[in-house]
């Protein structure tokens, strides 16, 4: 499966296939801020949009797996929009369930870590997960990611609150 699996930036075309991935991935895990229908309403179009203004921006990346033509992950990172905040942001990370621990996750990651390296311009990534999501957070730490402190009730999940851990990885 290796060979077939490719990571590039993802492009407008990509948001039809993009908008099921997105409703495939918020069923199947309960480690996101969305779930797909009822809080994530995206429409084509709106994706489209989003897709094109991370694309042309110097600060955020877009990333896409696929493996034989298939979308199968995603790493989006967005940097502020202030001249303040610009040399830093968050990202989110996901795979689908039938394509996991296969180090897609480490090879999105490792790309775009690369990508924020060279960008000259990235300083500092952040990122919040849930402090019970283990396979995240070993992911995370693997690449030197830190843990800087606990968000308290970060997620309210069917009546359910949820700490996060805010971590961070220094470019230089
Ligand atoms: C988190 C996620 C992106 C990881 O993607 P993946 O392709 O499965 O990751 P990889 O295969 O590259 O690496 C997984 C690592 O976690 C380890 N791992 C697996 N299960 C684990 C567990 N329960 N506890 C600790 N580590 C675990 C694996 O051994 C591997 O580490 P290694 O490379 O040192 O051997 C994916 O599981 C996912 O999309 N989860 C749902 C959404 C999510 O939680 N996103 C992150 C929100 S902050």
């Amino acid at each position: 499966m290796e060979n077939n699996i490719i990571i590039r930036e993802t492009v407008k075309d990509d948001a039809p296939e993009m908008l099921t991935y997105l409703g495939q991935i918020g069923t199947e895990t309960d480690f996101l801020t969305f779930r797909f229908g009822e809080e994530l309403q995206l429409s084509t179009a709106k994706l489209e949009q989003s897709i094109e203004s991370i694309y042309n921006r110097k600060n955020a990346l877009n990333l896409v797996a696929k493996c034989d033509g298939k979308i199968i992950g995603n790493l989006k990172f967005s940097g502020g929009t202030k001249t303040r905040t610009a040399h830093t942001g968050e990202f989110g990370i996901t795979v689908l369930k039938d394509y996991g621990g296969k180090g897609i996750g480490t090879r999105l990651l490792s790309k775009f870590i690369e990508w924020s390296r060279d960008s000259k311009l990235i300083r500092k990534i952040n990122l919040r997960v849930r402090t019970d999501n283990e396979k995240a957070i070993h992911l995370y730490k693997k690449f030197g990611f830190v843990e800087e402190g606990i968000i308290k009730r970060d997620f309210l999940i069917n009546e359910v609150f949820y700490d996060s851990i805010a971590m961070g990885l220094l470019i230089d």
